[in-house]
């Protein structure tokens, strides 16, 4: 394979329950980086989430569509296994603050010892320092305004999720009777 010919790929990994402006920004500057960028969805039983993995990858699908380089897959076990299966040197992440520091840096160095995987950590634009998938789920149940924090589908299918759990616990009370 000629130099020319060589497919520089990179993975944003994480569990994007849901995708935030935070991890959109992420993905979308490792896309001017890289030839191809895959967002990979952990797939992980022992986790609950708001969103399945399905429609965590449907959204993600959904508001990367426009960058024509990025696709959406999803992964179980150990990120350096589905790294070495694809081919994909290098993984992307982002760094929000110093506290993100020691544990991505653990994590780096051990994928980096497991498998020659290597990691670029990118800065989050300070807009998005305090943006966290699970703040963004506290906040919107008790009725705070996260539209500024997530793309307008996500926004709208966020809401809509919330409700539908607030009509089952009030069913499973009895309080619809
Ligand atoms: O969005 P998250 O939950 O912060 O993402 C964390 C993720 C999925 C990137 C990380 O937990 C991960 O890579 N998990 C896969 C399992 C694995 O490879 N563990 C060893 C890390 S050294």
């Amino acid at each position: 394979m000629s130099a020319e010919s060589i497919v520089r790929r990179a993975v944003c990994p994480g569990s994007f329950d849901p995708v935030t402006n935070g991890h959109l920004d992420i993905i979308s500057r490792a896309a001017d980086l890289y030839d191809e960028i895959v967002v990979a969805v952990l797939v992980n039983k022992s986790k609950s989430s708001l969103f399945t993995v399905e429609e965590r990858i449907s959204l993600l699908t959904e508001v990367t569509q426009s960058y024509g380089n990025v696709r959406v897959d999803y992964f179980h076990g150990l990120l350096v296994e589905y790294c070495r299966a694809r081919q994909i040197p290098v993984i992307v992440k982002g760094l929000r603050a110093v506290s993100d520091f020691d544990y991505e840096l653990q994590m780096a160095q051990m994928n980096r010892g497991l498998a020659g995987v290597d990691t670029l950590f990118m800065p989050t634009n300070p807009e998005y320092s305090f943006l966290a998938s699970s703040l963004v789920k506290e906040i919107a149940t008790y009725g705070g305004d996260v539209s500024s924090l997530l793309p307008e589908l996500v926004h709208k299918r966020l809401l809509e999720r919330l409700e539908e759990q607030t009509r089952a616990r009030r069913a499973d009370s009895g309080q619809l009777r």
